[in-house]
């Protein structure tokens, strides 16, 4: 396990289990609970993934001190606005069963995401979050963030895989020191990307599987990780990727295969009337 300084002192475990999509409460709680069990320390949740509860059992049930683990959710654009904000926080520190949040993202940037942002830092103030953070903001909005912050976001979470590199968002993002976190790093489980002929040919050289080399390209380049799974085995071989690293070459061939192609691509537009937002 490797971890990463944040730009305010805290330490970030580079490798996470992610729990997008598991709305059964016992496999959510499972998925975690073998992952912690293995050695991951760090879980990725959110509010609209209405799994809050079965992460925070999980925990407890671990017995794993609670220092120990790096918990993160994300603020949902409904519960922007500085009352609402407030008590959603609350919610999910009751739900998560915690003191405190170590990471707490703006979940996408509608509505009044300046004010959220200042909901967020004043919870910092008051210790029920450590670090706060941004998630699908772009440059422009990274920047509309960082012209109002008291306290810098410490991460970006955005889409990222060899097929999406992010490679112009990286660069400002690192100018800014803001780690780069990846949603889909295996592009949702995509088959097209899981087999492409570049990283097939990588995981017979290094003899791991196709996922292990995507992975470890991701820790390599400097991404946070956190592969959603609810099978014990791929839980347990997406963790055993610390032992291998890819040369340079191997590192720019799959620099090549990026399409800069994200698979969530619903416009912005569309998906504001699909969650009901205001434009
Ligand atoms: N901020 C945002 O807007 C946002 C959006 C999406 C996701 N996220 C976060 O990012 C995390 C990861 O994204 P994701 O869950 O959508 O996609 P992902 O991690 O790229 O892919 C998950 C898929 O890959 C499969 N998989 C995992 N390990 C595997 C392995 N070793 N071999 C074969 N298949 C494997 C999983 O199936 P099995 O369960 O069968 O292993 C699942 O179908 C989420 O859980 C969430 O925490 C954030």
């Amino acid at each position: 396990m490797r971890n990463l300084k944040l730009s305010n002192g805290y330490e970030i475990p580079q490798m996470g289990i992610g729990v997008f999509m598991i709305k059964d409460h016992e496999e959510c709680k499972q998925s975690v609970l073998n992952a912690l069990k293995i050695g991951y320390r760090h879980i990725d949740t959110a509010q609209v993934y209405k799994n809050e509860k079965a992460v925070g059992e999980a925990i407890k049930e671990s017995r794993i001190p609670r220092e120990d683990i790096f918990l993160t959710t994300k603020l949902w654009p409904t519960n922007f606005g500085y009352d609402k904000a407030k008590k959603a926080i609350q919610n999910s520190l009751d739900a998560l069963q915690v003191d405190y949040i170590d990471l707490m993202l703006l979940h996408r940037p509608y509505e009044d995401y300046i004010g959220a942002w200042k909901t967020m830092e004043e919870e910092v103030g008051e210790g029920k979050i450590r670090s706060i953070g941004i998630s699908n903001f772009n440059i422009s909005r990274v920047q509309k963030i960082l012209d109002v912050a008291k306290i810098k976001p410490v991460v970006n979470q955005v889409e990222c895989h060899p097929y999406e590199q992010q490679k112009e968002l990286r660069t400002f993002l690192e100018k800014n020191d803001i780690l780069m976190e990846a949603w889909y790093p295996l592009g949702h489980g995509n088959k097209k990307l899981l087999s492409n002929p570049v990283i097939t040919e990588l995981a017979k050289k290094y003899g791991k599987s196709n996922v292990q080399i995507i992975l470890h390209w991701h820790i390599q380049i400097g991404n946070i990780v956190f592969p959603k799974s609810s099978n014990p085995e791929h839980i347990r071989s997406n963790f055993a990727i610390f032992d291998f690293e890819l040369s340079k070459e191997d590192m720019a061939k799959i620099a090549s295969i990026d399409k800069r192609k994200p698979y969530f691509n619903i416009p912005e537009w569309v998906q504001k009337i699909m969650l009901n937002f205001s434009s």
